[in-house]
């Protein structure tokens, strides 16, 4: 029986059962060489088609499309795998203002912010952006990335405290981290752990800056903090909010303002960010407030701003025309399909049995298990005809990895079953696969239960 076992139905168990934080080796001399043996495990699990990183789109972005695999492998299906919220990337408003933006200012804005590298369009655009989120004035970023890094890294100094929710996104967590050695992880949507660690620090530090921060809707998870709350605690002791609105500007809210404008708190947080890059169909990211002399620090003193290219022209044109879009009727019509969307995909996903986390956003959060079982459903699900994206640890939690499935106001009801019945073939597929290897490498603790039959999961939230 063996003989017949190909490597791709018998994957290494290392491709199966471990994660990437354990293949870097930081010992040697080489630092190039270090990263060998990760190489080695990304090759095992291509090899098994159990890597479903880095691909590669063969078009637009839409609904449905294709893609190649790291491997080579060319899969077509319906696409849950974009940050298309709105479904605007191929809109012919925003293509048509991208191609009148080529031809009137070129494609390159050619310099720094801080030198000459704003354009007509890059002023218009944080003027209509702070009128939007009802702020004094914005400043827009090359990347959402950038905008959350460099605004911490501004604002807090080496003696300065910063509070952070402990699932923030890798760049308020990298900022955060790189700006003082006093950072204070907080459990997920903890408002009262919050305000423990203030009383703390301003116990110990009374004249400190205090930083907190954390996000409207979680990316891995889809749920959402009680801001009114959280800004109560921090007015009480004295310290700065910080808000990344990444994945809710735009998409959610009666207006396109997201769970601030759901909260009621429209121009309060103290300092808002987020990215373009979810619903405004470009890259790029923001950060608004209504303190004066924010947009200058940011211009002489943010790295990331300071020294780097402005966003260009093309960006700018495409996120005005989105801004427009969110704004209309139209805009209202696109969010109210894809709450619709995501509703539809929850429900038909928890009525077969995933465990589905968070609130009704733009992300679905499918709970696999294990990196087993998670990898190879994924592997299912994508020669079945669903293209996904799947979270493993450290992203999430290790026996809690998951597709972090991502509707658009385009996907139609018969794309949304489609995809609910592909993830149920694939989870089963999966289980049976592993039903069918675990008596080849006991030593390796295969578990050929999913997530669903296991019962209880340790997930963070
Ligand atoms: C919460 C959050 N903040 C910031 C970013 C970074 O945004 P960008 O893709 O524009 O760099 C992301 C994107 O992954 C995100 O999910």
């Amino acid at each position: 029986m063996m003989a017949n076992i190909s490597e791709e139905q018998y994957p290494a168990t290392g491709a199966l059962i471990s994660s990437v934080g354990e293949q870097y080796d930081p010992s040697g001399l080489d630092l190039l060489d270090r990263w060998n043996r990760h190489q080695r495990w990304f090759d095992e699990r291509a090899a098994a088609s159990v890597d479903p990183y880095c691909k590669t789109t063969l078009g637009r972005i839409g609904p449905a499309g294709e893609m190649r695999t790291r491997a080579g492998k060319i899969h077509s299906g319906v696409n849950f795998a974009s940050q298309d919220y709105l479904s605007l990337s191929s809109h012919p408003g925003i293509v048509a203002a991208a191609n009148t933006a080529i031809e009137r200012f070129g494609v390159h804005s050619a310099g720094s912010p801080a030198l000459m590298g704003n354009t007509a369009l890059s002023a218009e655009l944080e003027g209509r952006l702070a009128a939007f989120l009802g702020y004094r004035d914005s400043t827009v970023f090359a990347t959402g990335w950038a905008a959350g890094y460099g605004i911490i890294k501004t604002l807090v100094q080496p003696h300065d405290y910063i509070v952070i929710d402990m699932l923030a996104h890798a760049s308020l967590q990298e900022g955060a981290r790189n700006a003082t050695r006093n950072v204070f992880s907080v459990p997920h949507l903890s408002n009262a752990g919050v305000a423990r660690r203030l009383e703390h620090i301003r116990r110990d530090r009374p004249e400190a800056g205090i930083l907190v921060v954390t996000e409207t809707v979680f990316s891995m998870d889809s749920d959402v903090p009680d801001l009114v709350g959280l800004l109560e605690v921090c007015r009480r002791w004295n310290a700065t909010l910080l808000v990344d609105a990444a994945h809710d500007l735009g998409a959610l809210g009666p207006t396109g303002r997201g769970v601030i404008e759901r909260q009621g708190l429209v121009g309060q947080i103290d300092v808002l960010m987020g990215s373009f890059s979810k619903t405004f169909a470009s890259n790029g990211g923001y950060v608004a407030s209504n303190h004066p002399a924010l947009k200058l620090a940011l211009r002489s003193s943010c790295g990331p701003l300071t020294f780097s290219n402005a966003l260009s022209p093309v960006q700018c044109a495409i996120v005005l025309k989105a801004l427009d879009i969110v704004q209309s009727e139209e805009g209202c019509g696109r969010r109210e399909r894809l709450h619709r969307n995501a509703l539809r995909l929850r429900a038909g996903l928890e009525g077969a049995g995933f465990k589905i986390l968070g609130e009704p956003s733009p992300i679905v959060p499918a709970i696999l298990g294990d990196s087993a079982i998670s990898r190879l459903a994924t592997r299912y699900a994508l020669e079945g005809g669903a293209l996904v994206n799947m979270a493993e640890h450290p992203a999430v939690p290790m026996n809690a990895c998951r597709w972090r499935l991502q509707v658009m106001a385009d996907h139609s009801d018969v794309q949304i079953g489609r995809m609910i019945d592909v993830a149920i073939a694939a989870r089963a597929r999966a289980g049976m696969h592993l039903a069918s290897i675990a008596w080849l490498r006991p030593e390796s603790g295969l578990s050929t239960q999913t997530a669903a039959e296991e019962g209880s999961l340790h997930v963070a939230s």
